[in-house]
């Protein structure tokens, strides 16, 4: 098995952030966003927005990022995802403990995120770091295909 690294995200990760973030979009299933990704305006985001940003590389690769956005109520909101060739193996649990770390380091009280409901290696991942589901969101998502798809929001008190 191939090594990776977590570490905080630097602005010169941002156009492989984004591309790996586009890569994503184009499954159409675990995150909200959908194609098209404009990558050039993500990278700008992305390079805009480090704090509270974790990145997980493998060589000079993006495999994986989770961003933590925080609240001014002392909770902080993350969206994460891990390249699919990378899946099952450890990378996303590696990011979610990263970003407990940083969100205790900032001194939040609590984290907390949507996930889509058929998400189960997600909510399975989530549940294993330790995080309740608090409630469902019913056909709060409109996909470009027109479904409404349901979230649940899960959090975990630090
Ligand atoms: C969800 C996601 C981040 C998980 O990342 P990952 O690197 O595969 O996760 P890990 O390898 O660390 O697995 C952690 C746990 O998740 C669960 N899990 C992972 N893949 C699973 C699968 N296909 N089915 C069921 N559970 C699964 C397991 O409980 C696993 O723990 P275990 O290895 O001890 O059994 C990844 O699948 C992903 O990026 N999906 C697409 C984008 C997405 O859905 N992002 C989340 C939006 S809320």
């Amino acid at each position: 098995m191939a090594e990776f690294v977590v570490r905080p995200a630097a602005a010169a990760d941002a156009r492989a952030m984004a591309e790996a973030f586009a890569a994503v979009a184009e499954e159409r299933d675990g995150i909200a966003s959908e194609p098209p990704v404009d990558v050039g305006e993500r990278a700008a985001l992305f390079a805009r927005g480090t704090a509270g940003s974790v990145v997980a590389v493998a060589g000079d690769q993006v495999i994986g990022m989770i961003h933590v956005e925080v609240s001014r109520f002392g909770f902080g909101e993350f969206g994460m995802f891990v390249d699919r060739g990378w899946r099952g193996r450890g990378v996303g649990s590696a990011l979610v403990q990263a970003a407990i770390g940083w969100a205790r380091g900032q001194g939040l009280h609590k984290l907390c995120l949507e996930v889509f409901a058929h998400n189960t290696a997600a909510i399975a991942l989530y549940r294993k770091c330790g995080f309740a589901e608090e409630g469902r969101r019913v056909k709060q998502y409109r996909r470009a295909s027109g479904e409404l798809w349901d979230s649940i929001v899960m959090g975990l008190l630090l």
